[in-house]
């Protein structure tokens, strides 16, 4: 299959039904690397800063964040397969949890059969909240802050004059009366929605909200007391869509249609109960969390946005479903994806800047539409475990590797450990550490015959208790 690469790093979609890497889960870390730096043509540097432990310098992590003491490291890996409104992508995903990257590389694959998955976000606005209290007649301040409306866009425009010559800036007004949670005044808020182009948009937005601040205090008469960004940036949605043939979907002795059945009946569980769509979504996020990350992007606002969103209608939802249509699997997914590609810390971290570098640099939308493929995939590879032998085959099987060293396996008895625990099915700590001890005393019997040694093999095992 030939990889075809644009110059900006993400290729054009090859051989729809192949995979875009085969193999490259069985090859070693550095054969990897060596392979990504040919296709992306990294520099030195960019490999470099792959190979070192410790991507973040500790002198930018101390200008990052107060009190810092070091870095904490977390695997990057790339989610393979993705072809995404005809483009190959290796997405890369920075995750603790094994088998989030399998996962999403099997579901991308099934996923190519039928033309990979079709993305698009909406333009990037986000909402600035103002909240008004004794405001007086709600009526009256509603009508005066609308009569006002191009006046407060002028004077938000007037804060970034930046963001305006880029394209962006102050797009609406929007008042809400919302019903009193106490008995007291109705709470009365004033939205203002602006487009922030490629930046993740929080500081632009929060700048707005309290320089608008004194004027919406005039023209309601009012006292304005909160003035920040919502995360619920339901004016950024971004949606993704794939259908997997139904033969695609066969698994080890279970014919398709009983799989997509399985699929299409998680989903209306989800829909059915909140406990369900509360892990429905989960498995979502375990595919887009990674790549917020990954991308210097703020996770813990986009967490908020997808749970706030997936409750609008009053009952929490799950936000991909999937449904059979005629001999296809359709699944699709909305949520808010507030992502940026400049500024903030993506501009100081070196792996953030080489994981969109990997992407191609997209464009915020783009990679909000990367993104909620990347979540799609995910419930997908989720559900059809669910929906066959159950999670903990391909999930513990993997999770097997992180046991093993948590029992203290040396790196060269990691691999044989874990497949010991895996065929005793015994995927524990103690289980780990059995077989440790069976594994190394093999090894040391091994070394008395040929030296004559003897070892003391206490240590073994005794790792992270
Ligand atoms: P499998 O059918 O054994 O995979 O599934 P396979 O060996 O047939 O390989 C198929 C493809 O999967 C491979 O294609 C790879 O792309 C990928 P190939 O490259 O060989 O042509 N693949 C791998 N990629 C990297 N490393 C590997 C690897 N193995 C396969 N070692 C698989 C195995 C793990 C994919 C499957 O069991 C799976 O998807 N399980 C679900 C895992 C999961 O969701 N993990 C997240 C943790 S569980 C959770 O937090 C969420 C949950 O609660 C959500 C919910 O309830 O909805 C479950």
């Amino acid at each position: 299959m030939t990889n075809t690469q644009d110059g900006d790093g993400a290729g054009r979609a090859a051989g729809i039904r192949s995979a875009w890497m085969p193999g490259f889960y069985k090859l070693t870390m550095d054969e990897r690397v060596a392979r990504i730096a040919r296709a992306f043509e990294l520099s030195r540097d960019e490999v470099a800063s792959l190979h070192a432990s410790g991507a973040l310098p500790r002198e930018v992590a101390d200008r990052m964040v107060e009190n810092a003491i070091g870095t904490m490291e977390i695997p990057l890996g790339l989610g393979l397969n993705f072809l995404i409104n005809g483009r190959e992508y290796a997405v890369p995903m920075a995750v603790e949890e094994p088998s989030v990257l399998a996962a999403v590389s099997f579901a991308a694959k099934a996923a190519r059969a039928a033309g990979g998955f079709t993305a698009e976000a909406d333009p990037q606005w986000m909402t600035a909240q103002i909240q008004v209290a004794r405001y007086g007649d709600a009526g009256r301040a509603r009508e005066r802050v609308l009569e006002a409306r191009d006046e407060l866009l002028a004077l938000a425009d007037s804060l970034h004059p930046s963001l305006v010559a880029r394209g962006g800036g102050a797009r609406d007004v929007e008042v809400r009366v919302l019903p009193s949670p106490d008995g007291g005044e109705d709470v009365f808020v004033v939205h203002l929605h602006v487009d922030v182009q490629d930046a993740m948009g929080a500081n632009l937005v929060n700048t707005v909200a309290e320089g608008v601040a004194p004027l919406v205090e005039a023209l309601t008469g009012g006292r304005v007391y909160l003035r920040i960004l919502t995360n619920l940036a339901d004016r950024r949605l971004a949606r993704a869509r794939c259908e997997i043939p139904v033969a695609e979907m066969a698994d080890r002795g279970a014919s398709g249609d009983d799989v997509c059945e399985g699929v299409v009946q998680a989903s209306r569980f989800a829909d059915a109960d909140p406990h369900r769509a509360a892990t429905h979504n989960k498995g979502i996020m375990n595919g887009v969390d990674p790549v917020v990350i990954a991308t210097g992007n703020d996770w813990r606002a986009v967490e908020a946005g997808a749970h706030a969103f997936a409750a609008r209608s009053g009952r929490y939802s799950p936000l991909a479903t999937w449904r059979r249509v005629d001999e296809f699997l359709e699944g699709t997914i909305e949520l808010p994806l507030a992502l940026g590609t400049v500024g903030g810390t993506l501009r100081v971290h070196p792996a953030a800047r080489l994981a969109l570098r990997l992407l191609g640099n997209p464009s915020a939308g783009k990679l909000a539409a990367i993104a909620a493929a990347t979540g799609l995939a995910s419930n997908l590879a989720a559900l059809r475990a669910l929906a066959t032998d159950g999670i903990q085959r391909g999930h513990m099987g993997l999770h097997a590797r992180s046991v093993a060293v948590a029992a203290g396996a040396p790196m060269h008895l990691v691999d044989r450990v874990a497949a010991m625990i895996v065929e005793a099915r015994e995927i524990t700590f103690d289980g780990a550490t059995r077989a440790l001890a069976t594994v190394a005393g093999a090894a040391a019997a091994l070394t008395d015959v040929v030296t004559g040694e003897s070892h003391d093999l206490a240590h073994v095992g005794s790792h992270g208790r």
